[in-house]
């Protein structure tokens, strides 16, 4: 089966399967996202995607398009909301952009600017979250995890080696390594894997590359994560 619905007063066409945020990407309707990706299913967990469907708050990467739906997207509203769960994933973390090496190439700190984030608005919660350097070749920072499950899922399901997890709840949850010392370079994890290539903020680190780009001249210094987002059709 397939349809239209209204994206932000537009008739989009869908196809049978495809999800509120696929269809419109298709049809070249950005929205923002996190968490989603498109080489794997939907995960709903950062809710940035988030949409307005008959007066309800929907994750636009995990429900289905439905003909005759009226979807807001692009409103003062839904952008107010998303700015605000921005807002929690900078406190709930430690997110020093300026001396953060993935600056430029961060899509939190993307979105966080095309969203017009000028306040973290919230109380930080500073959480004590260690590095671990002891892989050869990769840093990791988990100071700055969102929890998107990007290597996890990537690790497991294209890698074969479910390096990563998370674990406990709440201002509890963190990213853990899959070895009896917790660290990474006890695992056979490697700089070339999927994993190793996918987090969007600065946890998974490459050594001795950080910067090799200057600051000034990355991915989202001078083209917003919209128009990225929807030209390299990646997430
Ligand atoms: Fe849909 Fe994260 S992109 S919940």
């Amino acid at each position: 089966m397939s349809g239209h619905f209204m994206f932000d007063g537009r008739p989009v066409p869908f196809e049978a399967g495809q999800t509120i945020l696929e269809a419109a990407r298709a049809a070249g309707h950005y929205i923002p996202h996190l968490c989603w990706h498109p080489d794997f299913p939907p995960h709903g967990s950062c809710k940035l995607c988030m949409v307005k469907v008959g007066g309800r708050h929907v994750s636009s990467c995990a429900l289905e398009a439905k003909e005759g739906m009226e979807v807001e997207s692009n409103t003062p509203e839904m952008n107010g909301e998303r700015r605000a769960l921005l807002q929690m994933l900078f406190v709930e973390g430690n997110h020093f952009c300026p001396s953060c090496e993935k600056s430029g190439n961060c899509q939190l700190q993307a979105q966080a600017y095309e969203l017009e984030m000028t306040s973290a608005r919230f109380d930080h919660f500073f959480p004590v979250r260690p590095v671990d350097a002891s892989h050869p070749d990769i840093l990791l920072d988990f100071n700055r995890c969102i929890f998107c499950e990007l290597c996890v899922r990537a690790s497991r399901d294209v890698d074969g080696k479910s390096v990563f997890a998370l674990t406990n709840r709440g201002i509890h949850k963190h990213l853990v390594v899959n070895a009896e010392s917790g660290q990474l370079g006890d695992t056979d994890f490697s700089a070339d894997d999927l994993a190793a290539n996918i987090c969007p903020v600065g946890v998974i680190l490459h050594k001795r590359v950080g910067f090799e780009v200057p600051i000034g001249e990355r991915t989202y210094d001078e083209v917003p994560i919209s128009v990225v987002s929807m030209r390299d059709k990646g997430s």
